[in-house]
């Protein structure tokens, strides 16, 4: 039997028309002889009628089956279906393959546990609703190949099996049968190759492109991810950051409906910080970092010298702020090591809360009027010696209650570039990180810091930020070999070190390498926005859990004594 229509295309124009249909039975209610079935396929349900007199086999939830019969008007129209005005009155019905009963109801909203869902995938991705989510997935991609070929981009693959790419997160490695002892890593994205594409002449590449990287997760990053990776050659910033834009533009247009207005705001990352407590803010609501260092001067005994101090200051909150309210708004800053989390809210003209007993008047009657705290307004503030641990202790604090005050309109886009990044990351023990990575090309005038204050030397690095997620990022890159050996030492990469790991790339820079630059948007972070859901899992066919394990296949598994002999390893017994 030939399907004639998709069920969920069926209308009240069909009314009148014979159809033949396939599909899972959704559900099933026997009503007075009357056997109502819900028939769900790709394009979703329609409600099958098979009225007394009709053979009708066995059939249970989830059986595949095929029916004939005739589009008719239904009485009383189900609002909730799209096909909902009509239903289809069967003739003639037949089982295809049973089904046992699953594991979970197929339906939008499940309570299922997740590990449960991922480990009966192909169950789940029967749910419309994640149906739609890879659609609108395939729609991005889609959107990409069209936009950036007709703006004369090329696209290459790029080699899976790599020698090693600084990206800034643990490797997965593979290890050579041919060559003992010998490793492959797996792409963090294909930096070195699409760098490589511009010294060749390519001028304008781009991939969607898988990328592997072995780093704690979270629920907006998956070990295998994939990126939508351009790079051009001779092209300014502001010239890339348009054509991102002009994607973005699209992408808005095509699969939400939204329009974008351009150019994109574009926002220091220290003023991010500064304000927002991140290098990827939400700017869709307030709850802004204030500076505090003026307002607490003069209060004797409690801050240790030369720290700085910052706060949030929400508005009506202090009948909300309960002793437990206010241990886990400290305990989210503790996070990232800032502590203690001190309180003064407003109440009856006058400052409570733990902080009142460091008070006299004089510094009470300061802080009510420099930040005109108002009748139940709460100051929260924290200090630390250092500046980007204490902006991201309270930025975390700000979108909890951002989270918890509901001030996130559902169904609103915020889309920002954060330009200006710095070019290193100081850690503890005084060495340098590359904030974006090493191939970054600091801004023509910090040059002069590079030796002597490199924690002062800006990048042409940007992000494009949309509701708070860092979806995508790029920079300038260097495209002098003396320049990135310099970049790569200041690193803490010996010279044998960088020659032995990074000497191959770097010999195509004595051979005229051109200026370029590109970014990379992460698909998956795209899709998340584009569909409402805060779960990277839910945009991804097959996903791995939160433990980087595949719950239906198992995987990642031992492999047999001979695979191991082949590839030269041996496990070491713990
Ligand atoms: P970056 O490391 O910033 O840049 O990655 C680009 C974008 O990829 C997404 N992303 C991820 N998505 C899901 N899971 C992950 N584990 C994950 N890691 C990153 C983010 C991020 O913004 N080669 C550079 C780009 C360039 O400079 O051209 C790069 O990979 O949305």
């Amino acid at each position: 039997m030939e399907r004639t229509h998709y069920n969920g295309t069926l209308r009240p124009e069909n009314v009148g028309e014979k159809v033949t249909l396939v599909g899972w039975v959704s559900n099933k209610r026997n009503l007075g002889g009357v056997l109502f079935i819900d028939l769900r396929d790709t394009t979703g349900i329609v409600q099958l009628t098979v009225r007394e007199g009709v053979s009708i086999p066995d059939i249970r939830t989830e059986y595949v089956i095929t029916c004939k019969g005739m589009v008719s008007k239904k009485d009383k129209p189900n609002p909730k279906l799209a096909t909902g005005e009509i239903e289809v009155l069967v003739d003639e019905i037949t089982v295809i393959n049973e089904a046992e009963l699953p594991p979970f109801i197929i339906a939008d909203q499940s309570d299922a546990l997740e590990d449960t869902r991922l480990e009966y995938r192909y169950l789940d991705i029967r749910r419309p609703i994640l149906q739609e989510r890879l659609r609108t997935r395939a729609k991005v991609v889609k959107i990409a190949h069209e936009y950036f070929d007709s703006h004369d981009f090329t696209e290459i693959e790029t080699p899976i099996l790599n020698l090693a790419t600084p990206e800034g997160a643990r490797d997965y490695i593979v290890p050579s049968r041919l060559h003992e002892g010998k490793f492959y890593a797996l792409p963090q994205s294909p930096q070195l190759f699409k760098q490589l594409l511009m010294i060749g002449g390519m001028e304008r590449y781009y991939q969607i492109a898988k990328c592997f990287r072995d780093e704690d997760l979270r629920s907006d990053r998956q070990p295998e991810f994939t990126q939508i990776d351009v790079e051009c050659s001779f092209m300014s910033q502001d010239q890339i950051l348009s054509l991102t834009e002009g994607y973005l533009k699209r992408l808005f247009k095509e699969t939400v409906g939204v329009d974008i207005a351009l150019p994109l705001r574009r926002m220091p990352y220290y003023e991010a910080m500064n304000r927002f407590g991140s290098d990827k803010p939400d700017t869709r609501y307030g709850l802004e970092l204030i500076d505090l260092n003026e307002v607490l001067s003069g209060i004797e005994g409690i801050f240790p010298e030369g720290v700085i101090k910052k706060g949030i200051l929400i508005n009506e909150y202090s009948h909300i702020m309960t002793r437990k309210v206010l241990d886990s708004h400290a305990f989210e800053v503790k996070k990232f090591g800032v502590g203690p989390l001190f309180s003064l809210k407003m109440e009856n003209g006058k400052l409570e809360g733990s902080f009142k007993k460091f008070l006299n008047d004089e510094n009470e009657k300061k802080i009510i009027s420099s930040l005109s705290m108002k009748e139940g307004d709460v100051l929260l503030f924290a200090y630390h010696h250092s500046f980007r641990p204490l902006c991201f202790g309270l930025g975390a604090l700000r979108s909890k209650l951002a989270k918890e005050l509901g001030l996130i309109k559902p169904g609103t886009y915020d889309l920002l570039w954060v330009v200006d990044f710095p070019m290193f990351e100081k850690n503890e023990d005084g060495s340098y990180t590359a904030e974006h990575h090493p191939f970054t090309r600091p801004r023509d005038e910090d040059l002069p810091y590079l030796d002597s204050d490199p924690e002062k030397v800006l990048a042409y690095a940007y992000d494009i930020v949309i509701n708070g997620y860092e979806c995508g990022g790029g920079t300038l890159r260097i495209y002098n070999r003396k320049m990135q050996w310099k970049i790569f030492s200041l690193l803490g990469l010996s010279d044998e070190e960088v020659a032995r790991r990074f000497g191959w790339f770097l010999d195509a820079f004595k051979y005229g390498a051109p200026p370029h630059g590109g970014f990379a948007l992460g698909l998956e972070r795209l899709v998340m926005i584009l569909t409402g859901t805060d779960n990277i899992r839910d945009v991804i066919a097959f996903p791995k859990n939160l433990q980087a394990t595949d719950p239906m296949s198992k995987a990642p598994g031992s492999v047999s004594e001979d695979a191991l002999n082949d590839v030269h390893i041996a496990i070491k017994e713990e």
